[in-house]
């Protein structure tokens, strides 16, 4: 059981792995943290071995933070994933420990969008055949099959937070929007919403595919889709690889019903830059491939960086969970004047009595207090008028569901 933090500062040190943007340092930095960073990722023992006396831990997607690690690093209190994926990081274990886990799922969005509308003009335009032709040493100067893309069709299928940004911009480029989403989307600007995937196959110039990567997402975009689009349209993958099948992709290009693609990510994609890449895609007529880069900008990893960082930063200070991935969610910065008690506990009835009565026990007056749950763990946040003893703490930690406890002053 984790001894509770009642010490009057919570700011310590943090390491930052992987070359996390340089904003993440400095925020951390001004708000009083000493920040150490390093440029690679670091196998377990090295992680363990660097991880003592330190509260915040940065990584990318290179660090795994196993349950061992987690299990011997009891001064870490959270791990931000300067990237979009936590499959790095053992969620369950780091909630059990009471370390709270944060990522960026939104920094990358609209490089997403951006990549996507410069393939629908390329595509449309057939720049990728006219620039081999060029490569080639042929000047072929025609119009054949070179379209704008204003007054075009755009059907997205997957109408999250790339998908309907996408829609406003594509608009903006005067391109018409349907679009298909499993759950009901409110439509923004003038896109219109498709009762069916076919419905937007039918109508479409141009299908380009958002979709998360549920495991029902599986294969779910193969030789029927590809038949029921319009002879000519363009096709864009930029969600998940498993999610399409190359094979009837690959088929519908060649024979022409397909007038080109793009696509960003594979079923099976290389570990690391300079590896090789193989896929039944590669050779294509008017078929861009890209490994993997949809969210790749500088802009993205800036965003990332400030973003990952203030939320390590509020949770140390404040307690702050929003979108937190594994920790119930709750918001509010501490009242002035005031000290917060953050109690993380095992959702089980009775724990707010139980933690009302130490303090009620020990003659503290609750200012404010709000409770949030998420599963199996609940996690309350009183502030108080003044700080509590230290027995408080004790007695808190005590208490048999308590995961963590922490006095954030
Ligand atoms: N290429 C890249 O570098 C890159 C970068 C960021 C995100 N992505 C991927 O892009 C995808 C979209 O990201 P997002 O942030 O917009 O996700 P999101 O969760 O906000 O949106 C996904 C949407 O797809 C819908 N959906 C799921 N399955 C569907 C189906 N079969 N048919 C219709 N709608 C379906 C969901 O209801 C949801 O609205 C994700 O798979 C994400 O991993 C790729």
């Amino acid at each position: 059981m984790p001894a509770p933090d009642t010490a009057p500062t919570r700011k310590g040190r943090a390491l930052l792995l992987e070359n996390i943007h340089a904003d993440a340092e400095a925020l951390l930095s001004e708000a009083g943290w000493e920040v150490e960073t390093a440029s690679g990722a670091l196998d377990e023992a090295e992680l363990v071995e660097r991880l003592a006396g330190v509260s915040l831990l940065g990584i990318r997607s290179q660090t795994q933070v196993s349950a061992k690690v987690l299990e011997a690093s009891p001064d870490l209190r959270a791990v931000g994933a300067f990237c979009i994926g936590t499959n790095q990081i053992d969620l369950f274990a780091a909630a059990a420990h009471g370390v709270a886990v944060f990522n960026a799922p939104y920094s990358n969005t609209r490089s997403v969008v951006e990549l996507a509308l410069a393939e629908i003009i390329a595509l449309t335009r057939r720049l990728t055949v006219k620039d081999r032709a060029m490569h080639e040493g042929v000047w072929d100067k025609s119009a054949t099959g070179s379209h704008e893309v204003r007054g075009r069709r755009l059907g997205i299928v997957g109408y999250g937070n790339i998908g309907s940004q996408l829609s406003v911009v594509a608009e903006a480029l005067g391109m018409s929007v349907f679009f298909y989403d499993t759950t009901d989307k409110l439509a923004l600007g003038n896109a219109r919403r498709c009762g069916s995937l076919g419905e937007v196959l039918e109508i479409a110039d141009v299908v380009t595919l958002h979709v998360d990567g549920r495991s029902s997402n599986s294969g779910f975009f193969g030789q029927e889709e590809f038949s029921r689009m319009r002879p000519g349209s363009i096709f864009l993958n930029l969600s998940r690889g498993f999610v399409v099948d190359h094979a009837a992709l690959r088929r519908h290009v060649e024979s022409g019903h397909i007038a080109g693609a793009a696509i960003d990510v594979f079923p099976s994609e290389p570990k690391g830059s300079g590896q090789s890449f193989d896929s039944e895609l590669r050779g294509l007529p008017n078929v861009i491939l890209t490994p993997h880069v949809g969210g790749s900008t500088e802009e993205a990893q800036e965003d990332i960086g400030r973003f990952v960082a203030a939320k390590l930063r509020d949770y140390a200070l404040h307690g702050a969970t929003t979108l937190s991935v594994n920790l119930p969610a709750l918001a509010t910065e501490t009242a002035p004047g005031t000290v917060r008690l953050a109690h993380l506990h095992r959702n089980v009835p009775g724990v707010l009595a139980a933690i009302n009565g130490v303090l009620a026990g020990a003659g503290v007056n609750i200012e404010s207090q709000q409770l949030a749950t998420r599963g199996d763990l609940g996690y309350v946040v009183t502030d108080i008028a003044a700080p509590a003893a230290d027995e408080v703490g004790r007695r808190l930690q005590e208490l048999p569901e308590t995961v963590r406890v922490r006095q954030l002053s």
